[in-house]
Order: C-alpha cells, then sequence, then structure tokens
C-alpha cells in the first residue's frame, strides 16, 4: 500500500545506511600498522610524515592522476605496483628503474632486462605525477617515493568496490616517505628478478636476500590478485594460437579486485603462473615454506590484508638512499646533470 513517494524515500534510506556501513567498516576494518618501519629491511630514516611540510597534498595529487590514467588504462594501479616492486629489489628502492638509457652519463637502463622488457609499463603515468607534483611542490618529492606513493594509492583505489561484497576496502598502510633517487643503475641485479621460471627455492633465496621471508614472499605475491599476464608466462603457455603477448587476467576469478581470492586458485591448482603455483605444491619444501600462509590467507581475507600491508611496508624500506645521499631527480628518466 505504500505511496510511490515513501516506497522512494525508505529505498533511499537504505542506501544511505549502505553507504554509511561501507564507510565505517572502510575506516575502521583495515590494517594501519605503526608508522615503524617493520622489522628487518633497514629502512632507517623513513617516515610516514615525511612531506608533511614541504608537500602536505602529494598523497592527493598522486591519486588523482592515477584516477584519471584508470579511466582510459583500468590495469595501471596493477602496473604502478609492480613498478615500485621491480625498483625496490633491485638497489633497493631508489627508483633505478625508472632511467632510460643514457650513455653520455653511463646509465644502462633496467627496462631492458627479461623481467622489465615489454612487460614493465606505467612509466608515462609516472612522469605525469611527477609533473603535477612539481606544479604542486616544485623538486621536493622523489621518484622513488612516487613510485611508493603510487603502490599504496594503487591498492587502495581497486580495494574499495561498493558494488561487490568488498565493502570492507582493501589492504591500507602508511606509506613511509623520505628515499631519494639513484644515479645509477644496477643490471646484473635486475637480470637477477624473480622470474616465472623460478623454482620456490630461488624465489625464497631471492626475497631471502633482501630481508623478506616465507611469510612477505606469499602475501607480496598476493599482488597477483589483480592486473594481467601475458599468456607466454601462464602455465597453459598461449593455447589455442593466442599470441605471445595475448593478455590474460592474473586473478581469473576478480580480476580487477583486491581480495584473497588468488590464494583460493592456488588451493585448487588453477594459478596463472609458474610461479605462484610452487608456493603451494606437493614438494615438501613448500610444505615446509610458503603452503601454511597460502592456506592462512586464502580462509582469511582479514590476514591477508594485514600480512599485505605489513610485507609492502618491508619491501618499501629496502636499503632506501636518505639525507643526503642521491638526489631528488627532476625528470624521473634522467639523472639531474648538476649539483
Ligand atoms: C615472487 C616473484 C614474482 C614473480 C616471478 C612475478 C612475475 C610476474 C609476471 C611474469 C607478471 C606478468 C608480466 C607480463 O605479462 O608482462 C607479473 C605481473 C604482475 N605482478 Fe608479479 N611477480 C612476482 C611478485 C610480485 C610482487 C611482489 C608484486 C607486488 C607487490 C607483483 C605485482 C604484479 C602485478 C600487479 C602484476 C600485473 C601488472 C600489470 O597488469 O601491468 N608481483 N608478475
Ligand atoms: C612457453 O613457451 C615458450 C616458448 O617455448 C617458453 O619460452 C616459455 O618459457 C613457456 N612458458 C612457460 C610458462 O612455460
Amino acid at each position: 500500500m505504500a505511496a510511490p513517494a515513501s516506497s522512494t524515500s525508505s529505498l533511499l534510506l537504505v542506501l544511505v545506511i549502505l553507504l554509511a556501513a561501507a564507510l565505517i567498516s572502510h575506516s575502521s576494518a583495515n590494517a594501519w600498522p605503526a608508522s615503524s618501519s617493520g622489522s628487518g629491511g633497514g629502512g632507517g630514516g623513513l617516515s610516514a610524515g615525511f612531506y608533511d611540510e614541504t608537500c602536505p597534498s602529494a598523497q592527493d595529487v598522486v591519486r588523482r592522476v592515477i584516477q584519471d590514467a584508470r579511466v582510459a588504462d583500468p590495469r595501471i594501479p596493477a602496473s604502478l605496483i609492480r613498478l615500485h616492486f621491480h625498483d625496490c629489489f633491485v638497489n633497493g628502492c631508489d627508483a633505478s628503474i625508472l632511467l632510460d638509457e643514457d650513455l653520455p652519463s653511463g646509465i644502462h637502463t633496467e627496462k631492458r632486462v627479461p623481467a622489465n622488457d615489454n612487460s614493465a609499463r606505467g612509466f608515462d603515468v609516472v612522469d605525469d605525477i611527477k609533473c603535477e607534483l612539481d606544479k604542486a611542490c616544485p623538486g621536493v618529492v622523489s621518484c622513488a617515493d612516487i613510485l611508493a606513493i603510487a603502490a599504496q594509492v594503487s591498492v587502495d583505489l581497486v580495494g574499495v568496490n561498493l558494488f561487490i561484497e568488498h565493502l570492507a576496502g582493501g589492504p591500507r598502510w602508511r606509506v613511509q616517505l623520505g628515499r631519494r633517487d639513484a644515479t645509477a643503475t644496477n643490471i646484473p641485479s635486475a637480470d637477477n628478478l624473480p622470474g616465472f621460471t623460478d623454482t620456490l627455492e630461488d624465489l625464497v633465496a631471492k626475497f631471502d636476500a633482501v630481508g623478506l621471508d616465507h611469510g612477505d614472499l606469499v602475501a607480496l605475491q598476493g599482488a597477483h590478485t589483480f592486473g594481467r599476464a601475458q599468456c607466454l608466462f601462464t602455465r597453459e603457455n598461449c593455447t589455442a594460437g593466442q599470441p605471445d603477448d595475448a593478455l590474460e587476467n592474473l586473478d581469473p576469478v576478480t580480476p580487477d579486485v583486491f581480495d584473497n581470492n588468488y590464494y583460493g586458485s592456488l588451493l585448487r591448482g588453477t594459478a596463472k603462473l609458474p610461479s605462484d603455483q610452487v608456493m603451494l605444491s606437493d614438494d615438501p619444501y613448500a610444505a615446509a615454506t610458503t603452503a601454511p600462509f597460502v592456506r592462512r590467507f586464502a580462509g582469511s581475507q582479514k590476514s591477508f590484508f594485514r600480512s599485505f600491508a605489513a610485507s609492502m611496508i618491508k619491501m618499501g624500506n629496502i636499503s632506501p638512499l636518505t639525507g643526503m645521499d642521491g638526489q631528488i631527480r627532476q625528470n624521473c628518466r634522467r639523472i639531474n646533470t648538476y649539483y
């Protein structure tokens, strides 16, 4: 018997309540690890408030540029977090991955090593972020910090999805800042980035070399909850005559949402990359190292989010340049030529 007007208003009321519930759980249900630098990693000198005085809008600027870029290219948040990973594993989080080939200054680019060539992407968006930051606070924010902020903002943007059941949002962390930019690259180290055909022993050793343990390895690979892979890298390996660079969703269940469904695929034995599935196999080494974490994260999204946030802080702390070391690059692709 409800008149149209009152049914409209009760629908509105339900919407308002749902929205309020979403906002409350978004702000309370997320891990906010203390602003310490986390264990290991040796990130002394970084702090969450590093730009509070000199560039208070830094995070907002980064968020705005990524929001815009995502409209044309929904994959951008995934591509950006991967850049931070490939930066941090090579000489620490120092933006070495962003440098272009430049023989006069002796720079060989890390962009051409196997793990990055035709694969690492998002460099134009980093340039756009740098450009917008230089309008807001010229010469202040390092390219290495841009990658760290972009990683955090990307996860935050993708985790929030009011239209499916993920009302709680994705993992959040206080990104630690104060990194400075390198004046060199390291090709041998970039050649040694974790690879899709690496054994579990290799992956564990490569993570251990930068102070990351079994739990960090499993949590951080959970970033494969979004983004794409060329079929050449997948376990199916381009069946049915696809071209090598045909794209597949890394998480076939919820391809653009940051959640723990990735670990469910591992339990079912349907993970995309060989380097994903090795974390859960019949191999006794997997049983003794990574498998318990896979099961834990598959069973609890909350546990995954907490661990992911803590491990991202740890990864972001890998040997940063701080203080007077390095420089604040004017152009993320080139070292400054004046001193
Ligand atoms: C453990 C070792 C890892 C290996 C061997 C690995 C390997 C790969 C490979 C082969 C791809 C597909 C690239 C392409 O098709 O061009 C990929 C994509 C991706 N990786 Fe990883 N990865 C690892 C760890 C990580 C970590 C630690 C993160 C972030 C914290 C990460 C984030 C991503 C994301 C988001 C994508 C999709 C990128 C896009 O769509 O542009 N990966 N990874
Ligand atoms: C797929 O096949 C190509 C060509 O044989 C090979 O180089 C590549 O490593 C294979 N990928 C996987 C995931 O096995």
